[in-house]
């Protein structure tokens, strides 16, 4: 069985679609996932698992009610469950998301963002199922 490396750069070359995380790996019960973004996204929150962000290129704020939290490349935060948030980029951002196997913590927004000519900032979301594309490691 050949063991591989797997080249982060590399899998974020292969897709240009924002807001749609992409497995590249699996840790236990969790999966790795790469994703690019850009603009915002809408308000909500997770009911059953914390969030992971890890910044890998460009600048990502991730906007609480509380205040705003700003991340570089290198930086990671983590957004507890249950808090309410939004993930905001003005250029493009590159990361990294752990997140437990079949979780829709962002994939699953995607099917309910609202269309680009609406605002509905205040909404909170859940997450139906939703299957993401993966990335063969
Ligand atoms: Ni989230």
């Amino acid at each position: 069985m050949a063991h591989e490396s797997v080249d982060i750069t590399e899998k974020l070359s292969l897709f240009s679609d924002h807001w749609s995380p992409k497995v590249v790996a699996r840790l236990n019960d969790y999966e790795i996932k790469v994703v690019k973004v850009k603009g915002e996204f809408v308000w909500h929150t997770h009911d059953d698992t914390d969030e992971l962000f890890i910044v890998v290129a460009g600048d990502l704020t991730i906007q609480l009610r509380d205040g705003d939290v700003r991340l570089s490349p290198g930086q990671l935060f983590v957004v507890p469950r249950g808090v309410e948030h939004c993930p905001i980029a003005d250029g493009e951002v590159h990361a990294l998301l752990i997140e437990p196997t079949g979780s829709l913590t962002l994939a699953t927004q995607v099917a309910h963002r609202p269309p680009a000519s609406t605002t509905h900032r205040r909404d909170s979301r859940r997450c139906p199922t939703f299957r993401m594309p993966i990335l063969q490691c």
